[in-house]
C-alpha cells in the first residue's frame, strides 16, 4: 500500500513538472527563463563595475568579476543550451558549442589573470583554480571527440553521459566560485568601512549572487529537460534538445 502510494505521489509529481514545462512552451518557456536570469545578472555585473567601482580605481579588479561574469558563466550557460536554441545539423551545434566553450574558458583564463598573485590561501581561489582546470580538461576531450568523429563511436556514447554531468557540475563550480568571490570582495569592503552593510552598492552585489543562483538553477533544468521529455513520453511524443 505504501509502495503504491509513493509511486502514485511519483507520478504525479513529474506529470505537474511536464504539464508545468509544457504550458510554458515545452523548452522554450526555459530559454526564456534562462535569458531574462542572465540579463539581469548582466546588467548588475555591469552597473556595479561601471558605477560603483571602488576608489582608488583599480581596473584589474574591476575586470576580473566582469570577465568571470559575462565570459565564463553566461558564455558557457549558453554554449550549455546551444543544442536548445540554434536550428540545423549536429555537427553545426557541435561545432558552436566547442566555440562558445572555447571563448568562455579563454575569458577565464584572462580573467584568472588579471588577479594573479601566486599565494592562493582564499576558498575562493581554490575553487577557481578547480573549475577552470575542470573546464579546461572538458574542453579538450571535447575538442579531440569532435575531430575523431568518425572513430569509436561506441565509446563515444559511452562518455557521452560523463560530459554531460562534468560540464553542469563544472557550470555549477563556477556559479559557486562566483558566490565565494562577490562575499569575499563584500565583506572586505564592508569590513574596511568603505562600503555600507545597507548601502545600494551592497544589495546590487547581493542582487547579483541571487540572480546568479536562480540563473544556475534554470540552465541546469533546461539543460536536463529534453531528457525528462523523451523518458516520460517515449510512446506517445518526443521531444530532442
Ligand atoms: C567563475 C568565476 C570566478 C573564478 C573561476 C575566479 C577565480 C579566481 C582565482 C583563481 C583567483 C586567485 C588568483 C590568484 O591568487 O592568483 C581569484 C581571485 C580573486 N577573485 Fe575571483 N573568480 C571568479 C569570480 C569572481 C567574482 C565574481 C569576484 C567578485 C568581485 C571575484 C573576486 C576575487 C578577488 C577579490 C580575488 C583576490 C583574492 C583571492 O585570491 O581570493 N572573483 N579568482
Amino acid at each position: 500500500m505504501e509502495i503504491l502510494l509513493h509511486v502514485q505521489l511519483r507520478t504525479t509529481t513529474t506529470t505537474t513538472l511536464l504539464v508545468m514545462i509544457e504550458t510554458m512552451g515545452g523548452g522554450d518557456g526555459l530559454l526564456v527563463v534562462s535569458r531574462v536570469c542572465a540579463s539581469l545578472v548582466a546588467i548588475l555585473v555591469l552597473t556595479w563595475a561601471l558605477f560603483f567601482t571602488t576608489k582608488p580605481l583599480n581596473i584589474y579588479s574591476v575586470l576580473h568579476p566582469l570577465l568571470m561574469v559575462i565570459g565564463l558563466i553566461l558564455i558557457s550557460g549558453e554554449g550549455i543550451l546551444v543544442h536548445r536554441w540554434l536550428d540545423g545539423s549536429r555537427k553545426r551545434k557541435k561545432l558552436v558549442h566547442l566555440w562558445m566553450q572555447g571563448v568562455a574558458l579563454g575569458t577565464g583564463i584572462i580573467g584568472i589573470w588579471t588577479k594573479f598573485e601566486p599565494n592562493f590561501y582564499t576558498l575562493h581561489s581554490w575553487l577557481g583554480l578547480l573549475s577552470v582546470s575542470l573546464f579546461g580538461a572538458q574542453w579538450l576531450m571535447g575538442f579531440i571527440s569532435f575531430w575523431h568523429r568518425g572513430e569509436v563511436r561506441m565509446s563515444r556514447m559511452r562518455v557521452l553521459p560523463w560530459h554531460v554531468f562534468l560540464g553542469l557540475y563544472t557550470y555549477g563550480l563556477a556559479v559557486i566560485t562566483a558566490e565565494t568571490g562577490l562575499l569575499e570582495k563584500l565583506t572586505f569592503l564592508q569590513t574596511n568601512g568603505v562600503v555600507l552593510k545597507r548601502s545600494s552598492e551592497a544589495m546590487i552585489v547581493n542582487g547579483l549572487g541571487l540572480w546568479l543562483a536562480m540563473l544556475c538553477g534554470v540552465v541546469i533544468l533546461t539543460a536536463l529537460t529534453p531528457k525528462i521529455f523523451q523518458q516520460q513520453n517515449s510512446d506517445t511524443k518526443c521531444y530532442t534538445s
